[in-house]
């Protein structure tokens, strides 16, 4: 991580992403669960190589690292260009842009880098420092209407969650992968509140086991029963009657409902409704994209082939065999029961 100064951890207030005055302080997503260990990130040019690495990830979680990106590029621009506000901006844009291509699928980061741009074309005024606090207040507004939706999402998706229910989640869709509370885990945080009995089937999320390692990791820190399952097993717990409800966060949503999230997210989907299981999206309305008719058009990410290859320090297959890693899929609309959103559940999207 370049640059990147490691700082102490402080386990009472685990937050993915903060804006301090000298940095964006992360919580390191590749190291956990064995560690928990947080850095602060200097410039735009490391938050773009986190993004990429994943030491931050989830969709909503990156568009608020992508708007503190550009306040950090701001920042060292203004002290470039104190006066030169255009020459500043110009800077400014090179690194949102590279910023908004580190990860194509989620629809969370081009939305937030366009909020910026738009703080940008929009000031008047020809003080950098000006400007860098402008950009500082949007970036900060971005993380706390996250937060605010995210709580919003609890309170709707909580109505759908029977008594005792058993929720099966894929990948992390919590408060690591949002400002705070999180979209499917928010959902499952705020049932919890009201009906401790219920329980939940965190899939592995093979390549990058975000369910294994982050949604159980998560969980366990507020005392919210979890099990875990390899990513083949989801059939047979449906089939024994082991699961209620399914709920998974988003990375991009169309205008027709179809909604691209974390791979193995379709199978889940076609699972449950083999199975007659309700099938929930959780998301806040910056993953919404209503550019794109349908899910024929969200951009999916390849990742690199070692990511299915390896394991820790190991291969798992031959050397030379090639392996395909498409980091995300699309579930059409119609096997969606509802879409949990800021402003309520919208049924049959
Ligand atoms: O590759 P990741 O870990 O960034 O993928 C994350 C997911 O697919 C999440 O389910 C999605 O971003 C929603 S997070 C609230």
């Amino acid at each position: 991580m370049g640059s990147a100064a490691t700082i102490a951890a402080s386990p009472s207030q685990v937050q993915a992403i903060s804006l301090a005055n000298d940095g964006v302080v992360l919580l390191d997503q590749v190291r956990l669960p064995h560690e928990l260990r947080y850095i602060k990130i200097m410039s735009a040019d490391e938050m773009r190589h986190a993004i990429v690495t994943m030491v931050v990830r989830g969709a909503p979680a990156i568009g608020i690292a992508g708007a503190f990106g550009v306040v950090l590029s701001a920042r060292e621009h203004a002290k470039a260009y104190p006066d030169n506000v255009p020459a500043c901006v110009l800077s400014i844009l090179v690194d949102a842009d590279l910023l908004a291509q580190t990860r194509p699928t989620a629809v969370n980061l081009q939305w937030a880098i366009n909020r910026m741009k738009r703080v940008m074309s929009d000031f008047t005024g020809d003080v950098a420092e000006t400007l860098c606090k402008a950009l500082e207040q949007e970036a900060q507004a971005i993380f706390d209407e996250d937060l605010a939706m995210c709580e919003a999402i609890g309170r709707h998706g909580k109505e759908v969650v029977p008594k005792s229910a058993q929720i099966l989640t894929h990948c992390n869709a919590g408060a690591l992968a949002t400002a705070g509370y999180g979209t499917a885990l928010g959902v499952v945080r705020a049932a919890f509140q009201v009906d401790p009995t219920i329980h939940v089937y965190a899939s592995e999320t093979r390549p990058r086991l975000q369910g294994a390692r982050l949604t159980t990791w998560e969980l366990q820190q507020e005392g919210i029963p979890v099990t875990l399952i390899a990513d083949n097993m989801a059939a047979w717990l449906m089939k024994q009657g082991q699961v209620d409800m399914v709920i998974v966060g988003a990375d991009r949503i169309a205008k027709n409902g179809d909604t691209a999230n974390k791979i193995g997210t379709y199978s889940l989907a076609l699972l449950a409704r083999a199975h007659n299981i309700p099938f929930y999206v959780a998301a806040p309305s910056s993953t919404i994209d209503l550019s794109i008719e349908t899910g024929d058009e969200i951009p999916i990410e390849t990742r690199h082939a070692d990511e299915v290859a390896w394991i820790h320090d190991e291969t798992i297959c031959p050397e030379g065999i090639p392996c395909y890693n498409p980091a995300f899929d699309v579930t059409p609309a119609e096997l969606i029961t509802g879409i949990i959103t800021e402003n309520g559940l919208i049924k049959t999207p």
